[in-house]
């Protein structure tokens, strides 16, 4: 690949000489290079600096693309997504609408049991290629890395069946991608009565051959009343533990059970959903005094596009962070609470609803999505040494643009290891 070189970049963001978790008041610190250039090689970013201090040299053994009044920023770093499903669930959007609850619907039989029902009939292949549209979706809206849990399937069958086609998405895409095993998502009907039986087959049947052949890197557990209690959850995570599995756990969404305790006890790597928090799980969750012994070093990953879609209230991404928490933004995308992987609405939600400042929204969704899904050493900032995933924006006047023009697409390109896709 031809080396590439950049210029006249507006302003070149979210630019770190070496980049770490950031927590409370750094996620305010995005830093920038008005007037840029940027480097690339072999799909890496090579070098970057002030358009001033460009060497003459450089801008004529290189292919040149002149950006003049646009933005360049990371590609966002989507640590949280459902996108391997057979169909999608408008029905229940309508059922919502005229009155029904999320735990109504899943109480009939809706919801992610529906989904399994439809993802059964879906042969891997009809499902691969089904998600495969969808990440060419998302990456044309700027995402550059994505985390996709299984979840669907809850059967043996049905479960590898998901990871495998993530596995395929993983070796056939360009972007960087991690695997999260959701066998815990909710009770199959056949052990609906029987949650002991079904926790014997996650951990007995579903986990000895995920590890076997390296199918997941995370574990995940839907914690909730009516689906995993947290002692269920420990159960469960402490089994996949033992082959490495870092948790990434759904917990407080509805309603406050206790999965916050678990996940710190478990040394989660991050907490996810936390629409209803007290201010002691918030205290716990920002280490601010512990709520329990551990020091916790996680991540606290909000959806907001799941809160904005089911009408929960919106997570208290304000009180985390003025508390110290390190937060993530992520889209959920799914098709019962976020049937969207719009990380560009994701982040203007963010700020509309969560008051979040768009620096922190975008640190949320760039470097911090990248800690939650542990690709810090290769994306999420303009750092020497990382894939050249990048979003091109349209001219716009300034970054706050971004958020504030929710309902605009400002994209005009995305780069993915040097290519634009
Ligand atoms: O993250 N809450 C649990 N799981 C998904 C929704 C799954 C579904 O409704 O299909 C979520 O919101
Ligand atoms: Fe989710």
């Amino acid at each position: 690949m031809p080396s590439q070189i950049i210029t006249n970049i507006k302003q070149l963001v979210n630019v770190r000489k070496q980049s770490h978790l950031l927590r409370g008041a750094e996620l305010a610190e995005l830093p920038v290079i008005d007037n840029a250039y940027l480097i690339i090689e072999d799909g890496i970013i090579a070098e970057y600096g002030k358009m001033q201090d460009m060497q003459h040299a450089t801008h004529n053994t290189h292919h040149t693309i002149d950006v003049s009044g646009q933005f360049i920023l990371p590609a966002w770093c989507d640590s949280h997504t459902h996108i391997v499903f057979a169909g999608s669930r408008e029905n229940e959007f309508v059922n919502k609408i005229e009155g029904l609850s999320y735990a109504e619907i899943a109480a009939k039989g809706g919801g992610i049991l529906n989904s399994a029902k439809k993802l059964s009939e879906n042969s891997e292949d009809e499902l691969f290629n089904l998600a495969w549209k969808r990440l060419e979706e998302v990456s044309k809206l700027g995402t550059g890395a994505i985390e996709i849990k299984s979840g669907y399937g809850l059967s043996v069958e049905g479960e590898l069946k998901m990871l495998r086609v993530i596995k395929k998405l993983k070796e056939k895409s360009s972007l960087s991608i991690k695997s999260t095993f959701l066998g815990a998502h909710t009770y199959p009907l056949t052990f609906k009565e029987n949650h002991e039986g079904y926790i014997d087959l996650i951990i007995n049947e579903m986990l000895p051959v995920i590890a076997k052949e390296k199918l997941a890197d995370y574990i995940d557990v839907f914690c909730e009343t009516g689906f995993f209690t947290p002692e269920e959850t420990e159960t469960i995570c402490r089994a996949a533990m033992q082959y490495g599995l870092k948790p990434k756990l759904h917990v407080n969404q509805l309603n406050s059970i206790g999965g916050i305790e678990a996940g710190i006890k478990l040394k989660a790597l991050s907490l996810d959903h936390l629409e209803t928090l007290s201010p002691a799980e918030i205290n716990a969750l920002s280490n601010n005094p512990p709520l329990l012994e551990d020091e916790w070093k996680g991540l606290c990953t909000l959806l907001p596009t799941a809160a904005f879609f089911l009408r929960l209230p919106m997570q208290p991404a304000r009180q985390l962070i003025d508390s110290g928490a390190a937060i993530a933004l992520a889209s959920d995308y799914n098709p019962g609470s976020s049937p969207s992987g719009n990380m560009n609405f994701v982040v203007a939600l963010s700020c509309i609803q969560m008051k979040m400042l768009p620096e922190e929204a975008i640190n949320a969704a760039t470097i911090n999505g990248a800690y939650a899904m542990e690709v810090d050493n290769e994306v999420g900032s303009i750092t020497v040494g990382k894939k050249a995933n990048l979003i091109f924006t349209k001219p716009i006047p300034s970054l706050a643009y971004i958020p504030y023009a929710f309902g605009s697409n400002l994209i005009d390109k995305v780069m993915i290891s040097g290519e634009f896709i």
